[in-house]
C-alpha cells in the first residue's frame, strides 16, 4: 500500500494549478443520468472518487468516454467527459457500489424524476459522523413520491405520471440532498420550491449545467431555489468549477510552510472566509488574473478561531488543514466543527508530531508550538490526511503518512504539485 514521505523545512515558491472541485464534478456526472443524450464536462479531475462514480454510472447503462485531455508540462492535468444515458438499464444502485462513497446516493434523484423509481443502498455510516438520508427522504416525499425502507434499500417510486412539483423547506442546510431535490424536480410536473438550501458554489455550478441542458432553476445560490419542470432535458457542455478546498488547502500549505505561490485556474471569490483566516493568521493573498498569489515571508503564524458553517461560512472540509496550521500559530486558537460531528480524527495523529490540542466537545482548543517533529501517522479520512501533510511540511525530519488511499480520493497528483514548488513530498509503494 502506497505511503507519503514528507520531509519537512523546505519552503514553496511556484505555481499549483488547481483541479476541477471533486464536490462538484460527482453531482454533474450524477446529472447525466437525467437525460438520453450526451453531457460532456470539461475540467474533470482524476480522482479515486471519480473512477468510482463512473463505475456506478455505467451500472445504471451510462457510456462514458474520456478524451481531450489538455496537457502540461508533459502531463495531462483536466479530462474532458461525456457521459451519454441512451438508456437506463438498471434502476438498482446496490450496497457493493454505494457503501464505497456516499455521494453514489445521489443517483436516487435522476432516477427516480426519469424512470418514475429507483432503488438505492443507505449510504451506511461513515467515519465522519452518522450522515442520515432523513432529508432526502422528506424531500423526495414532498415531490409525490413513495418511499419505503426495506433490507438496507431505499426504494423510491413517483406517481404514475411522474414527480409532482412541491415545497420543501430544509430542517438544516444538505448540500447532498439540495444537489438530488434539484435534480429531482427539473423533471417533475410544476414548480418545486426549495427552502433553507445549501448555497455552496458547487450547488450553483450544478444548477448552471442543468439549465444549459434546459432546466428552469432559478434562485441558486440564495437560500430559496425555484424549479420549474420541465417534459425533458438534453446533452450540454460544462466546465467544472476549480476546487475551492484544493485551493485552500495549498495557501494553508504555504501559509505553513513559508514562501511565495500562485495557485492558477482558480477563484478566490469562491473561498472568501477561508482566505480571510488564512490573511489573519499572518499570509499575504493577492488575486492574480487567473488565480491567487499567497506569500508568508519570514512573519509568524498567528492564532486564529474558526467556527465551521455552511457557505458563505467557513467550509467543514479545510476545518482540518487549518487545524495543522495552527499547531504552530504563536498562541491558542480555538476551531469548532459544527457540521459533523466526529471530524476531529486527525487530532490524535497531529499530536504523534507533537502538536498540542484538547477537545471540549465541538471544539478543539490548539496551543501553537514552536517546532513539530516527524513521526509515522495514518490517514484517517480525505481532508483529514492532507492536513497532516501540511503539519508534515512544517515538522523537523521525516513524516510518514500512511492509508494514503483516503487522499487519493480528492487530491489530484499531490505530491507532484508540492514537489515542483520545492517540497520535499514522495510516495513510496511498498
Ligand atoms: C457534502 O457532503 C460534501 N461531499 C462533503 O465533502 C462536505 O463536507 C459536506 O457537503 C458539507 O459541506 C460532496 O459534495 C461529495 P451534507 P454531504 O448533506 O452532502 C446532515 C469531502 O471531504 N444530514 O451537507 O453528504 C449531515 O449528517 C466531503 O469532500 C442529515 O442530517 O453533506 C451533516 O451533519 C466530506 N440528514 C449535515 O447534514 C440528511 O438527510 C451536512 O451534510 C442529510 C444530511
Amino acid at each position: 500500500m502506497d505511503r507519503i514521505r514528507i520531509v519537512g523545512g523546505n519552503e514553496l515558491h511556484g505555481v499549483i494549478p488547481i483541479s476541477g472541485a471533486k464536490n462538484a464534478a460527482l453531482p454533474l456526472m450524477i446529472a447525466s443520468l437525467l437525460t438520453d443524450d450526451t453531457l460532456t464536462l470539461e475540467n474533470v479531475p482524476h480522482l479515486a472518487d471519480v473512477e468510482q462514480l463512473i463505475r456506478i454510472l455505467g451500472n445504471h447503462g451510462a457510456d462514458i468516454s474520456v478524451n481531450g485531455r489538455r496537457e502540461r508540462q508533459g502531463e495531462s492535468y483536466a479530462r474532458t467527459v461525456h457521459f451519454t444515458s441512451r438508456n437506463i438499464v438498471s434502476t438498482t444502485a446496490p450496497y457493493e457500489l454505494v457503501s464505497k462513497m456516499r455521494a453514489s446516493f445521489w443517483v436516487i434523484g435522476p432516477l427516480l424524476a426519469r424512470e418514475g423509481r429507483a432503488r438505492v443502498s443507505l449510504p451506511g455510516g461513515c467515519a465522519i459522523g452518522t450522515r442520515p438520508v432523513d432529508l432526502f427522504i422528506e424531500g423526495l416525499t414532498a415531490l409525490g413520491a413513495s418511499i419505503e425502507i426495506d433490507g438496507g434499500y431505499v426504494n423510491a417510486t413517483a406517481p404514475a405520471g411522474g414527480l409532482i412539483g412541491g415545497r420543501y423547506t430544509f430542517p438544516k442546510v444538505s448540500v447532498g440532498a439540495t444537489h438530488v431535490l434539484m435534480m429531482a424536480a427539473t423533471l417533475a410536473n410544476g414548480t418545486t420550491v426549495l427552502g433553507n438550501a445549501a448555497r455552496e458554489p458547487e450547488v450553483v455550478d450544478l444548477a448552471k449545467c442543468l439549465n444549459a441542458m434546459g432546466a428552469k432553476i432559478s434562485g441558486q445560490g440564495t437560500s430559496t431555489i425555484t424549479i420549474e419542470g420541465v417534459r425533458s432535458l438534453s446533452g450540454a457542455r460544462h466546465r467544472v468549477l476549480p476546487d475551492r478546498i484544493e485551493t485552500g488547502t495549498y495557501a494553508m500549505a504555504v501559509a505553513m510552510a513559508g514562501g511565495d505561490v500562485i495557485l492558477e485556474d482558480t477563484e478566490a471569490s469562491l473561498l472568501d472566509t477561508a482566505l480571510e483566516a488564512i490573511r489573519r493568521a499572518g499570509a499575504e493573498i493577492s488575486d492574480t488574473n487567473n488565480g491567487i498569489r499567497i506569500v508568508r515571508n519570514g512573519a509568524g503564524i498567528r492564532p486564529v478561531d474558526i467556527v465551521t458553517d455552511p457557505f458563505p461560512g467557513f467550509p467543514t472540509d479545510l476545518q482540518a488543514q487549518f487545524m495543522g496550521l495552527m499547531t504552530r500559530s504563536s498562541g491558542v486558537s480555538h476551531i469548532t466543527e459544527t457540521i459533523f460531528e466526529n471530524r476531529f480524527m486527525h487530532v490524535q495523529e497531529l499530536a504523534r508530531l507533537g502538536a498540542k490540542i484538547s477537545l471540549s466537545g465541538q471544539t478543539a482548543k490548539v496551543e501553537g508550538v514552536s517546532r513539530l517533529k516527524g513521526a509515522p501517522v495514518m490517514a484517517t479520512d480525505l481532508r483529514a490526511s492532507v492536513s497532516l501533510v501540511i503539519a508534515g511540511l512544517a515538522a523537523e525530519g521525516e513524516t510518514m503518512v500512511s492509508r494514503v488511499y483516503n487522499l487519493d480520493r480528492g487530491f489530484e497528483r499531490l505530491e507532484e504539485k508540492l514537489t515542483r514548488c520545492g517540497a520535499h513530498v514522495e510516495r513510496v509503494s511498498d
